[in-house]
């Protein structure tokens, strides 16, 4: 069609965009069009402010690298992830423990770590960490899964964020026992800014926004015949719980963080943390994410 004035520009994309073949591609990308050309009917950018948004876009995919997932983080800020996520998991009741974002950070590579060791594997200063968990489904545990751990250091930073971090520092891939449990030792993570120095930073800063995370564990645990369970467990005093910048903090995910009293477990003197926490996967697919970085 010719196109003759501003409302025919709509139906004229969704007219040659008709023959695509894969039905879900034409449901995603018509809808994506209709939504796209109302928010820009309702905005009505500037020639000048639509360039700023298009080469924003472009800054994102710059910014990207094997160590750094600008785009991902961008989802993250804006909220999508996390509303991704919720629409996927959940579904099925109250059994399976929340979901919660993947985030930037995960790497599928983290070594093998026998149950009830310990991921530090450079000199890392902080409050050691006890950990006791257990995964669960339907009330039956669930043997043999693949738990990958990660986290950010009391300084809060991730190991592929600090040259001066041992690689693959406070990461560690441990298998549930018989029982489902597994246990490990770590340091308390801390809260965290989310990195500033892209196109997302200069997002945050407009907005008035603080980049904190609030401090947490993360958890992705994989057992085929269930649904792959990525989530993050909070630390419950953090000062960020309600005001996360990516939106991750659900009620469920908070908790179970106590202070040690007297020596810790391994006889150690200092101030020293525990954390018990059970998972509760449901079935589904056991699909493993793409890795954000490498
Ligand atoms: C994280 O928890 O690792 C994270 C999530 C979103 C943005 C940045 C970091
Ligand atoms: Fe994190």
């Amino acid at each position: 069609m010719i196109i003759n004035g501003e409302a025919m520009v709509t139906p004229a994309v969704l007219e040659a965009m008709a023959g695509t073949k894969d039905a879900r591609l034409h449901e995603v990308t018509t809808a994506l069009v209709r939504h796209l050309h109302a928010f820009i009917r309702e905005v009505k950018p500037t020639e000048q402010e639509w360039e700023y948004g298009v080469e924003f876009l472009g800054r994102i995919g710059q910014a990207n690298s094997a160590v750094h997932n600008e785009g991902v983080l961008f989802s993250d800020a804006v909220g999508v992830s996390t509303l991704v996520c919720l629409l996927n998991n959940g579904a099925n009741g109250s059994t399976e423990t929340a979901a919660a974002l993947l985030g930037p950070f995960w790497r599928d590579n983290s070594p093998a770590v026998p149950d009830g060791g310990s991921i530090v594997r450079g000199p890392t200063p902080g409050p050691k960490l006890f950990a006791t968990c257990q995964v669960l489904s339907g009330g039956a545990p669930v043997a043999d899964a693949r738990v990958d751990v990660w986290h950010s250091s009391p300084e809060g930073v991730y190991e592929n964020q600090d040259p001066n971090m041992a690689d693959m520092n406070l990461r560690g891939q441990f298998r549930t026992d018989a029982e489902g449990r597994f246990r490990f030792t770590s340091v308390k993570p801390a809260g965290y800014p989310v990195p500033t120095d892209g196109p997302t930073g200069d997002l945050l800063r407009a907005q008035g926004r603080h980049p904190f995370r609030p401090a947490h564990l993360h958890f992705l645990i994989h057992k085929p015949g269930l649904k792959t369970l990525i989530t993050q467990v909070f630390v419950d005093d953090d000062e960020h719980l309600e005001s996360d910048v990516v939106f991750g903090v659900t009620l469920a995910l908070v908790g179970g963080y106590k202070k040690g009293e007297g020596p810790a477990p391994d006889g150690s003197e200092g101030e020293w943390w525990s954390l018990d926490y059970t998972f509760h996967m449901e079935p589904g697919d056991s699909r493993l994410p793409v890795p954000p970085i490498q």
